[in-house]
Order: structure tokens, then C-alpha cells, then sequence
């Protein structure tokens, strides 16, 4: 059976978020945007109304809602700003539904739960200066000590860098591990442990009104009950928490196209040419058309990934191609609203400027469209297969998630 309504609840939950997004954070972006600094309304709003939680278990916080609603809130989070989805993506993609499928009941109590309250904010720290697509090359170490790790390392690119109470620290317990991916391991840091420091990073292309930074850990000692999963498993986990950052990014992808196809087509029935509007030049038409196809293509491939982790079903490859597709896609729709608006497009008067921009990380962060290619190659080769892991992402259970615990 396929069905492809959406509940009343789920399509609630987007409209609330919409609202916000809309009259809160909409009239300022453009100011926090110059300054390169990130609101300091937006998380403790985010928090307030349980976006931070918005799929979580009750009984951790959380407001209970389905996967799919996870994916239609960050829809309309970036539809009006990117800023506000990269929150989601790190605090809930890549770190809350990491605890949630790795961490033990005493880490989801002591983790999970505040984060999804919004008491706590949470990033992911996998990337280094000399380690991006390439994970296992990392040099962050771990080393045991007793009851606890000694972590040392720089993280890089993080995205809440300066915000996080949390970070999700993946670094090598056995740097002569081969392959080098059976070294690494999975701890939570937290900002109060003696040795971390953090920075933000300026001068980015986009996502100039975000927070994304660098964090260091210098002999800081964590105990091993913050150590998340087993010795070794932290490339699967740091892998299946990307397969739940991807959807976010896909999800809020398809809203910069849909803010695009919006803008342009609201510009192009004001805008006039050769003594018409220019929604009625044949070449404007196209790029609106366009612009439309790649907004349904990029919903459908990730609704679909939704429908999927709702089930409980494995769902890498699904996403990487919804990551890979919407992310490429919002760049060629930025780049045609451009167009679209004319001279106009190319300053910050109107929004498609900052579309542009903020379109262009998303192509490299999460898997770069070219790792998503040879992955996607290699499955159609039959030269990738997905091996079943210890714990699975849980099947959304309306019972279970709603239920106070
Ligand atoms: N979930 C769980 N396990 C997985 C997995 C997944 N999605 N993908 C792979 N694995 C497992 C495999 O089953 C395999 O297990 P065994 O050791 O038991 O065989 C193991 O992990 C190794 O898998 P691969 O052989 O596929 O690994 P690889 O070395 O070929 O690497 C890769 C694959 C696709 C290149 C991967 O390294 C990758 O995706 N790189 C990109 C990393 C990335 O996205 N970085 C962005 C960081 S986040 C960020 O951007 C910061 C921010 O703040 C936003």
C-alpha cells in the first residue's frame, strides 16, 4: 500500500514551525547575516517550542512526533533560513538520534533527555583539519586511563561549535587499528570538562548568520560511562548518525528550492520586460518549471527515506541519494532565482542572493555529492551492501514514543 497523505498532526507541527520561522527569524536574518553572528533568540526559541525534540520519545523529552515531521519541520526551517536547519541537523540528526540508537537507558536519561528539552544543545565533532570525506584518517586519540579516556584533538567545520553543551567525540582508541575505521570510538564530551575550548570560525561563503567553529580537546578526561556504544564501533555509529544528518539536509534542501520557485515566482509576475511580466518570457517559464520538477523530485526522495526510518528500515542508500539530489538541486535552483531577479538577484536587497550561498555548503558537508556518487555507484555495482548493525535506528512506535515513560 502506498500512501502519500500527510496526518493532520504532522502537517500541524510544520505549520507551527513555519509561524516561527516566518515572524521570528525572518525579519532579522538579513542583519544577523552581515554581522556573521548567529541570533541569540533562536535556540532558546527552537528549545521552548520542543523543535529540539520534535521526533523524540516523551519519555526523553521529546514532543513524540514521527520521522516524516522531522523531515517537513526542517522543510520549512530552511525554506526561510539554512541557519535554523544546520541546527537541527547537528543537535538532533547527527547527535539526539545517535544517543537514541546507541546510547544505553542511562545515557538516553542523562544525554538525550535534556537535549531534547533544549536544556542542552548538541553538535557532532567527526571532522578534523586533515579529515573530512576521508573519516578514518582522523588523529583525535583516546587513551584509557582507569575508569576514564584522556581525548586530545581539533575538531573542525563543526557546526555549533561555540553554542554545544554536548559534542558527540569520535576519536581512535587503537590508532594501528587496520582497517583504520575499527580504531575509532564514540564519547560524549561535555563543555564543563577541563581542556575543551572552542572558537568560531568567520569569513564563510554562507551560512554566515550560523555558528560553525573549531573544537579542541586537550587532555580532557572523560569517563568511560560517556563513552557511546563499544571500543571500535564509532565509524558505524559516526556513519548511521550521517544517514539521520543527510535526511535533515535533504529535507531542508527541498525548502531553498521551494523558497526559490516562491521568491521567483512572486518576482517574476512583478517584474516587467518588453511591456510584459517576465513570468511570461518562455525562458523564465522554464527555469520556474524546473524548479518545480527538482522541488517534487527532492520531497518525494525524502519523504521516502521518512516513510523509511518510520518502518525501521535501513535506509543509507535512500539518503545518500535524497542528500545527494536535493543539495545539488537547491544550488541550480539558487543559481536560476539569480538569474531570475537580474541585477537585483546579485545583491542582498532581495533573499535569492543568500539562497546562493547558503546552498553551496551543503554540497560539501554530510558527504560531498562526489562521495554520494560512488556510493550510489556502488551499490548499482553490487559492490556496496548495508550489513545489519548491533542497534538499529527504532521504528517509529506511536505507542511507545507518546507514552510518558
Ligand atoms: N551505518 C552503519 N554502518 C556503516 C554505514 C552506515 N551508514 N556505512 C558503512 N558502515 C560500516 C560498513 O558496514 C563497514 O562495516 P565492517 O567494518 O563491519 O565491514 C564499515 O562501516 C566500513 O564501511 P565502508 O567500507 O563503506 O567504509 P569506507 O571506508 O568505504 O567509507 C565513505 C565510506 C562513504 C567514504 C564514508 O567514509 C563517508 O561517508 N565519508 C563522508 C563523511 C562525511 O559525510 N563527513 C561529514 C561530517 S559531518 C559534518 O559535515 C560536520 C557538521 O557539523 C555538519
Amino acid at each position: 500500500m502506498i500512501d502519500f497523505s500527510l496526518t493532520e498532526e504532522q502537517l500541524a507541527a510544520a505549520e507551527m514551525v513555519r509561524e516561527f520561522a516566518a515572524k521570528e527569524v525572518y525579519p532579522t536574518i538579513k542583519e544577523y547575516d552581515r554581522k556573521q553572528e548567529m541570533n541569540p533568540d533562536v535556540l532558546p526559541r527552537m528549545a521552548e517550542l520542543g523543535i529540539l525534540g520534535i521526533n523524540i520519545p516523551v519519555r526523553y523529552g521529546g514532543q513524540g512526533f514521527d520521522y516524516i515531521t522531522l523531515g517537513l519541520v526542517c522543510e520549512e526551517l530552511e525554506r526561510v533560513d539554512t541557519t535554523l536547519r544546520v541546527v537541527m541537523s547537528v543537535h538532533m540528526g547527527l547527535n539526539s538520534m545517535g544517543i537514541l540508537q546507541w546510547g544505553t537507558e542511562e545515557q538516553k536519561q542523562r544525554f538525550l533527555t535534556p537535549q531534547a528539552k533544549g536544556e542542552k544543545y548538541a553538535a557532532f565533532c567527526l571532522t578534523e583539519p586533515g579529515a573530512g570525506s576521508d573519516v578514518a584518517a582522523m588523529r583525535s586519540t583516546a587513551r584509557r586511563d582507569g575508569d576514564d579516556y584522556i581525548i586530545n584533538g581539533e575538531k573542525m567545520w563543526i557546526s555549533l561549535a561555540t553554542k554545544a553543551d554536548h559534542f558527540l567525540w569520535f576519536a581512535k582508541t587503537d590508532p594501528n587499528a587496520q582497517p583504520p575505521h575499527k580504531g575509532i570510538t564514540a564519547f560524549m564530551v561535555t563543555r564543563d570538562m577541563p581542556g575543551v575550548t572552542s572558537g568560531d570560525i568567520h569569513g564563510k561563503l554562507g551560512v554566515r548568520a550560523g555558528s560553525t567553529g573549531w573544537v579542541h580537546c586537550d587532555n580532557v578526561r572523560v569517563p568511560a560511562a560517556n563513552r557511546i556504544g563499544e571500543e571500535g564501533e564509532g565509524f558505524k555509529i559516526a556513519m548511521s548518525c550521517l544517514d539521520n544528518g543527510r535526511y535533515t539536509v535533504a529535507a531542508g534542501a527541498t525548502g531553498l528550492i521551494r523558497a526559490c520557485l516562491e521568491d521567483s515566482v512572486k518576482y517574476a509576475q512583478e517584474r516587467h520586460t518588453f511591456g510584459k511580466p517576465i513570468a511570461q518570457h518562455q525562458l523564465v517559464q522554464q527555469k520556474l518549471a524546473w524548479m518545480q520538477q527538482w522541488y517534487d523530485c527532492a520531497r518525494l526522495l525524502y519523504l521516502r527515506v521518512g516513510w523509511m526510518k518510520n518502518q525501521g528500515i535501513r535506509n543509507t542508500r535512500e539518503v545518500s541519494m535524497a542528500k545527494w539530489y536535493a543539495t545539488d538541486h537547491s544550488f541550480k535552483a539558487a543559481h536560476e532565482a539569480v538569474q531570475i531577479h537580474g541585477a537585483y538577484g546579485y545583491s542582498d536587497e532581495y533573499d535569492v542572493e543568500r539562497y546562493l550561498r547558503n546552498s553551496r555548503g551543503a554540497i560539501i558537508y554530510e558527504g560531498t555529492s562526489e562521495i554520494h556518487q560512488l556510493m550510489q555507484a556502488g551499490y548499482v555495482l553490487g559492490e556496496r551492501k548495508d550489513k545489519p548493525l548491533r542497534c538499529e535506528l527504532p521504528a517509529y512506535d506511536p505507542e511507545f514514543w507518546q507514552a510518558e515513560g
